[in-house]
């Protein structure tokens, strides 16, 4: 038998966006209300059984579903007959995170204003160079992110150009490679588009 695995077959991308993304969360009516207070993400549907759907298996729950826009959706579960949730102890709190998408730096300083008016800390705005950012988290504890893109297409296909090389150095060293320290250079990153 031969031990040389074929390269797998490239095939045409399935997704057609994310359905929904779904968390646990410590109470779903606060928490339906904290998004729509904060965020304005509409309170769409709640689902709630005796019985987990796929298995069958009974563990009462409420399953609430919140608009994050373009027909993306917002999930969580309250499951009050399960150990009190926590996070990955082991997982720094900034990593596992939900970005959502706003439409302009305005959007992004009034919503960082008001957040910190209702007593709510904010990390950034942070410059990612392709899309800026600020950080706070929910009353679960889930880390939040809110990004305005920078519209630098030019960047993303550089970026796209260096994937491999990039994935492939990672995978021999486990140190961050260097291929594209270009994005902190602001001469390198200067806008060429004009204005004419
Ligand atoms: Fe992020």
């Amino acid at each position: 038998m031969s031990t040389t695995a074929a390269p797998p077959a490239i095939q045409p991308n399935i997704a057609r966006g994310i359905h929904h993304v779904a968390y646990r969360c410590i109470d779903a009516k606060a928490t339906a209300e904290w998004y729509e207070q904060h965020l304005g993400m509409t309170f769409m549907l709640a689902f709630s059984e005796d019985k987990v759907p796929s298995t069958g298996e009974p563990d009462p729950y409420m399953h609430i579903f919140l608009d994050a826009g373009r027909g993306n959706v917002l999930a969580f579960f309250e499951l009050p007959n399960s150990a009190e949730m926590t996070l990955d102890p082991n997982t720094p709190n900034w990593v596992q995170h939900l970005a959502l998408q706003v439409e302009s730096d305005e959007v992004l300083a009034a919503t960082k204003a008001r957040l910190e008016a209702a007593g709510i800390d904010v990390v950034g705005p942070t410059d990612h160079t392709l899309f800026r950012s600020i950080y706070f988290f929910d009353p679960n504890g889930h880390r939040l992110e809110l990004a305005v893109d920078a519209g630098r297409d030019d960047l993303v296909k550089r970026l796209f150009d260096l994937r491999m090389p990039m994935i492939e150095e990672w995978a021999q060293t486990r140190r961050a490679p260097q291929h594209a320290r270009f994005l902190h250079d602001p001469d390198q990153t200067a806008s060429t588009v004009s204005d004419d």
